[in-house]
């Protein structure tokens, strides 16, 4: 998830700060590096450099910037580490077209190696780059306008983009396409605007065109043309007035980056199944050769890594155990060559995973790590990576990446099942179609449950200790939910077995006591429903997380949330996590707290 923002203006003079300005409402979609591109006496100007703005503002003068049109990109690594070579702009081999991107070529291997055999020369590693000289190709090979090369260019892009183009051939233009990235327009009488997200331009006006999916838009100093990609035809539309305040604007509308979060996982859950990754069969194929594998992580990561433990004993039959990186000594005289770790971390910089990792690596084994941000520390130490692709994460408590560091493990879990022959060919096929269709599962939970979360929460609030309890696969579900509510209600909320809680936690619990359980349909239902029993028998009021239709658990408990039908069992740690991260989000509003910044908490804790 990256930062565009394009302007045009109506004389050609400085624009690198407003351009600056522009990019910096955007730095929360991503800040590896920055860069902007302009046209001024018939030549393209590129700055660019890693870092995030403040940082590269030191490095070089971006406000000497000038031109009556220009584009600036902050970015979220994806194809490629942050790097100076990486930002973009990136630019054709004449250096007369100069692109942004935000989204994922999913085709831009094929497309590059089809330049490379053209002749064209790239200077970086990523998707973007394609574009220029794609672009470039088609206005040498098929002598066409600016326009319609870019037109052809992403009529063959496979995957989402929202894009920017500037060239010196149309140095007052600013040529736009959008597909399932965002990519709004903004109008006031001195300056057109074109950036992926509101917050860009809302200081200068509030004047605002959308732009849908498989649209076109050539912008010009005092105007603005839509195509529909699809037919070739037009599109008149008019621009409304945004209501939203700045600070409310980077959220998107959201109160909190958390709740945005929590409603960006069906996108970013679609990102990551959308991105064909090869380390996945590689890291599958070591983990199934190996004699022991590990899998080490803190915090909500360590909670996701209990499916992959799962699955790893489940499909390869191995003896295998999520650790606690800051607990790797209890595990360090077992590592040796035939080991194989796996850590798991959104930030790719918790020292405790770090230190861990490096001294197995002395012992020998193998790293294979999952982690968000490319780039990381993590991701330098592992022989296999594994990308989740969730975009930056900025509420302190962790949610969309849960999810993807779940749903990484299950897709590692589906090779492995189809390599050790666990899963034959129909089983792995019904289980792949399942998975793709977790992300929209997911957004069904969350539509189905936020209301629910937030009538329950006026409740919870009033609480100071909760138990979650589940068994089996259920029980990482618990423990993240309670972890939520620790985070960022600070309500002391402890997840436990259930069939282990009637020894001894069971003394805690009295009259309206919160019990949180998790209860899919699967083989662990019939012995929950004793728990739940022996709990409300001593007055606790019991809430569930059930299956949509499940009457006899909805008559057990006072409160339900549904998840949609046919995702018991299968990847039910996706969708039974998000009503919890709700509720916690909607305690912690109503007790008063601020869910993006709990106190005592850091997004990533780089010291032991
Ligand atoms: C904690 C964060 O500090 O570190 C958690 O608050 C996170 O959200 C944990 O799960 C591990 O961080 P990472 O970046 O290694 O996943």
């Amino acid at each position: 998830m990256c930062g565009i923002v394009g302007i045009i203006q109506q004389t050609e003079s400085k624009i690198g700060n407003e351009i600056i300005e522009a990019l910096t409402k955007l730095e929360y979609r991503g800040y590896d590096s920055v860069g902007v591109a302009s046209v001024a006496n018939g030549e393209l100007i590129i700055v660019k450099d890693e870092g995030k703005i403040a940082e590269v503002l030191e490095k070089i003068d971006l406000d000497s910037i000038k031109g009556r049109v220009a584009i600036g990109h902050t970015r979220w690594a994806t194809h490629g580490p942050p790097s100076k070579e990486n930002a973009h702009p990136h630019v054709d081999c004449k250096k007369q077209i100069s692109v942004i991107h935000n989204g994922i070529i999913e085709n831009f291997q094929q497309l590059k190696n089809e330049l490379l055999e053209q002749g064209h020369v790239f200077q970086s590693e990523t998707d973007t780059e394609v574009l220029p000289h794609l672009i470039e190709q088609f206005l040498e090979e098929e002598k066409v306008s600016l326009e319609e090369a870019i037109i052809k260019t992403v009529e063959r892009i496979e995957g989402t983009y929202g894009i920017c183009v500037i060239s010196t051939l149309e140095p007052d233009k600013i040529f736009c396409a959008k597909k399932d990235s965002p990519l709004v327009i903004g109008i006031n009488d001195n300056r057109m605007f074109c950036a992926s997200d509101i917050p860009a331009f809302l200081s200068y006006t509030q004047e605002v065109v959308l732009l849908h999916d498989d649209e076109f838009v050539t912008i010009s100093k005092d105007n603005y043309e839509i195509i529909d990609l699809k037919t070739g035809e037009t599109i008149t539309r008019k621009p409304y007035t945004v209501s939203w305040k700045p600070e409310m604007a980077q959220k998107a509308g959201f109160p909190h980056f958390m709740l945005k979060e929590i409603h960006e996982q069906p996108n970013t859950l679609a990102d990551y199944i959308r991105i064909e990754q090869p380390s996945i069969l590689k890291i599958a194929e070591k983990i199934y050769e190996a004699e022991k594998v590990f899998l080490l992580a803190a915090g909500t990561a360590h909670y996701s890594t209990l499916t992959g433990q799962n699955l790893i004993r489940r499909f390869v039959k191995k003896p295998c155990s999520s650790v606690i990186a800051s607990e790797y000594e209890l595990i360090k005289n077992l590592i040796d060559e035939k080991t194989v770790i796996v850590p798991v971390s959104q930030s790719g910089e918790t020292m405790d995973t770090i230190m861990a990792i490096k001294n197995a690596r002395e012992l020998g084994a193998t790293i294979l790590s999952a982690v968000n941000i490319v780039g990381s520390t993590v991701t330098r130490h592992s022989d296999e990576v594994l990308y989740l692709y969730a975009g930056p994460e900025i509420g302190v408590a962790a949610t969309k990446t849960y999810t993807a560091q779940t749903l990484a493990m299950w897709d590692i879990g589906l090779e492995l099942g189809k390599i050790s022959g666990e899963l034959d060919n129909d089983e792995y096929e019904m289980y792949r179609t399942n998975f793709k269709n977790i992300p929209s599962i997911v957004k069904q939970t969350i539509v189905h449950n936020e209301a629910r979360a937030n009538h329950i929460a006026s409740w919870f609030a009033k609480k100071n200790s909760s138990f979650y309890l589940a068994r089996s696969l259920n029980l990482q579900t618990a423990r993240e939910g309670a972890l939520k509510m620790k985070e960022i209600a600070y309500i002391h909320s402890e997840a436990y077995p259930a069939g282990e809680s009637k020894h001894g936690p069971i003394a805690l619990v009295e009259e309206d006591y919160p019990v949180v359980f998790v209860t899919p349909q699967d083989q662990t239902r019939k012995l929950i429903v004793g728990n739940i029993m022996e709990m409300k028998a001593r007055g606790a009021t019991a809430i569930a997380v059930l299956e949509e239709g499940d009457k006899e658990m909805e008559e057990l408990v006072k409160w339900k949330f549904e998840i949609p039908k046919g995702y018991s069992e299968m990847f039910s740690t996706i969708p039974y996590v998000v009503p919890l991260q709700l509720l916690a989000y909607y305690t912690a509003v109503r007790r008063g707290y601020s869910p993006d910044q709990p106190r005592n908490l850091s997004k990533s804790v780089t010291v032991l």
